[in-house]
């Protein structure tokens, strides 16, 4: 039966690029959908890049964009990502667009119709130079519970405690540094501690795996122990995103219309291909939906979106699949190692997409488990599996057949070829079952028998001797049968191979039954090789790469945390700077919100800065023989910004501060005249 089936991957940010961390995710899903296809069901893979919220506010300011302007360069850079990546979406649009502006107000309205809305004065912390809501992330301060400095609002990277930003001691707005005030708003909310006997009832129907179930009991509670509290839906002005019907100045929180993105973007799929799109939505609907994220996102997508659809009218989830991270090299990946590794450094270095689609493939079980790229296994791995492995079967058969036989192949038989179409299910169970690395090692266990033939039958021993000519003719079309087959189990992970493999036994696109097919007498095209061995130099330089940024500061910028003397001589006419030297200088005015001691260092002081960027700026300045660091919260200088951060025995430091000095006193801290605010440009 010809299944109807939608899935999404979950929507990236679109302020950031994507990394191999993301890949696993677009990778795992592009796979399953190819699978599906070729197994010849309707199938639609839609996301989108999901552009509100303050993050992306705020980024678009600090590049001097607009936040139209930053996202549609980021859905370009990310279309282009996961294009070479071969991840084949059937439509890849936006949150910001007027389909998923009219689909959620339509949402709320029915969520509000249903009784499911509320409204409740909160206080907040707001910004009071910025003139804003503070979100948790944009408030730092002293942790509560160790008292390690700059910490977020919502938890303690030094002691991983977890506390509500008004715990903070010390707070600060990350925006602009200012101390933020507590201030009442009214917020939207959804009742979600109404939905509890739903989402239970909707988890125990089999739409999340084990591992995910339990931790909804735990968060649902059981009956008459509801556990859930109602959801903040809304934020308010300023604010990158759809403004709530009738409610002036209030927004929806980019986690109320993000997951309405992916009925967007088949909305606009819909306009495009002529799709009944409530037939897919609507309640009661017999069309499947899977959404693929990872376990980070579970909450949203297992508590909230179900009841939000649910509530509205619409159907829910068929089933919600969550991975688990990327870790590279057994670790978290790690822009000092290098192993932060963005997809496009990947392409530049290692180039060929479909290692990585293959590795990871190889890795992925369908479970929750975090997955390891081992970089110096995925070298090993891929050129024994696909170059020494796969690939082999063809490029020791293929010539015989152009050279000795005019390109013509014969029809065969053989037990090889009768083992491998029997596998067809347990390949296509495992590949439905998102357990890649049993359809990868079922497929490597039949190459393996493929490669036994063929040195077994030694084509190129037979094409030496005399009167062996139909011997030979019969083994080099019985591998290359073999050869097609594994193509058409590993097509879902290696897409682009297979185009190769079709062009050259001239073929329609291999669909899964033609597994059970055989070629018989066919003409094919001259063999040119497919894929080629990686090089370990390759992901040394792609590794080495990633961590430039940093080698580059630790060895460039030597006076970073001493205050620079002031220079009396004139310079030599051929010594003057060109304007657009100086212009290379990012000087900008810094207010420091902190400044501290740093244990065991003579000459230091720890500053963290206001550069009217999302994040302070933290730095280690020259300066302690003559400020106490108490008197220096508060006041504003200049700063270097765009100094090469510098890593540092005490920590990284983040730019330089200004100060006047030489043997008659100093250092003096720069400061600028009153009315110069953090982040300005100082030309
Ligand atoms: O966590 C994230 O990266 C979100 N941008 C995922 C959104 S998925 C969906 F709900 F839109
Ligand atoms: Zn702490």
């Amino acid at each position: 039966m010809t299944r109807k089936i939608l899935v999404t991957s979950a929507l990236p940010y679109a302020n950031g690029s994507i990394h191999l961390g993301h890949l696993v995710e677009y990778i795992q899903t592009d796979i399953w959908v190819r699978f599906l296809k070729m197994q010849g069901h309707t199938v639609h893979y839609v996301c989108a890049d999901d552009t509100h919220g303050t993050p992306i506010m705020l980024r678009a300011e600090k590049e001097g964009l607009t936040p139209e302007a930053l996202i549609e360069k980021v859905h370009a850079e990310h279309s282009q990502d996961f294009a070479e990546f071969l991840v084949q979406f059937d439509n890849y649009y936006s949150t910001n667009s007027e389909e998923n502006r009219a689909l959620s107000s339509n949402i709320y309205k029915a969520l509000k119709a249903n009784g499911k809305i509320a409204t409740k004065t909160i206080e907040q912390y707001f910004d009071p130079v910025k003139q804003m809501f503070l979100p948790d992330r944009f408030i730092k301060g002293e942790c509560p519970k160790c008292h390690a400095k700059d910490q977020y609002g919502d938890n303690c990277e030094v002691c991983g405690a977890t506390y509500s930003p008004t715990d903070l001691i010390h707070p600060f707005s990350a925006v602009s540094g200012a101390t933020p005030v507590r201030k009442e708003t009214e917020h939207y909310f959804f009742k979600l501690s109404e939905c509890a006997d739903f989402l239970r009832d909707w988890t125990r129907s089999g739409t999340l795996q084990a591992e995910a179930a339990n931790k909804m009991t735990e968060w649902v509670g059981e009956a008459g122990d509801n556990k859930l509290s109602d959801w903040d839906i809304s934020r308010d002005a300023p604010y990158f995103g759809f403004e709530i019907p009738d409610a002036p100045g209030k927004y929806f929180y980019v986690w109320l219309d993000a997951p309405i993105g992916y009925m967007a973007s088949f909305k606009n799929l819909c306009t495009k291909l002529g799709l009944d799109f409530d037939e897919y939505w609507k309640k009661d609907s017999t069309t499947e939906l899977y959404h693929f994220i990872g376990k980070d996102i579970l909450y949203f997508h297992a508590l909230f979106w179900p009841a939000t659809l649910e509530y509205s009218g619409h159907r829910t989830p068929t089933q919600v699949y969550a991975h688990g991270f990327l870790t590279v090299n057994g670790e978290k990946m790690s822009k000092s190692r290098g192993t932060f590794i963005t997809a496009r450094s990947y392409l530049e270095h290692v180039k060929n997409p479909e290692y990585l689609r293959y590795y990871y493939a190889a890795k992925l079980n369908g479970s929750m488990e975090d997955i390891d790229l081992n970089l110096e296994d995925f070298v090993a791995r891929v050129n024994s599996d696909l170059v020494g492995k796969y690939i082999n079967i063809a490029s020791r058969t293929a010539g015989f057949i152009a050279k000795k036989f005019d390109h013509h192949m014969i029809e065969t038989q053989h037990a090889v070829i009768d083992e491998m179409r029997a596998a067809t299910d347990r390949i296509a169970d495992a590949y439905a079952a998102r357990d890649f690395a049993r359809a990868l090692r079922e497929i490597m266990k039949l190459t393996d028998a493929a490669n036994a033939y063929v040195a077994e039958a030694a084509p190129w021993l037979v094409a030496k001797e005399e009167g062996r000519l139909a011997e030979l003719h019969r083994i080099c079309s019985t591998a290359l049968e073999m050869f097609r087959i594994l193509t058409i189990y590993l097509k879902p992970v290696l897409p682009h191979i297979a185009t190769s493999v079709e062009t050259f036994f001239n073929v329609a696109p291999l669909q899964w039954v033609d597994a059970q097919q055989s070629l018989g007498q066919q003409t094919i095209a001259p063999y040119h090789h497919m894929v080629t061995r990686l090089d370990v130099k390759q992901i040394d330089a792609m590794v080495e790469a990633n961590k430039a940024h940093l080698q580059t500061s630790a060895t460039a910028s030597p006076a970073l945390n001493v205050a620079p003397s002031v220079v009396t001589p004139s310079p030599a006419a051929t010594d003057y700077l060109s304007i657009e030297d100086f212009a290379k200088v990012d000087l900008r005015i810094a207010k420091i919100v902190n400044a501290q001691q740093v244990e065991g260092a003579e000459k230091l002081l720890q500053l963290t800065l206001d550069v009217g960027e999302a994040t302070t700026r933290n730095v280690f300045a020259g300066i302690k023989s003559a400020y106490d660091p108490a008197s220096l919260i508060g006041k504003t200088t200049v700063m270097v910004a765009n100094l090469a951060p510098r890593k540092m025995k005490f920590g990284l430091s983040e730019g330089m501060v200004l100060a006047a000095s030489d043997d008659r006193g100093g250092p003096f801290l720069l400061s600028p005249d009153v009315g110069a605010l953090p982040g300005m440009r100082v030309k």
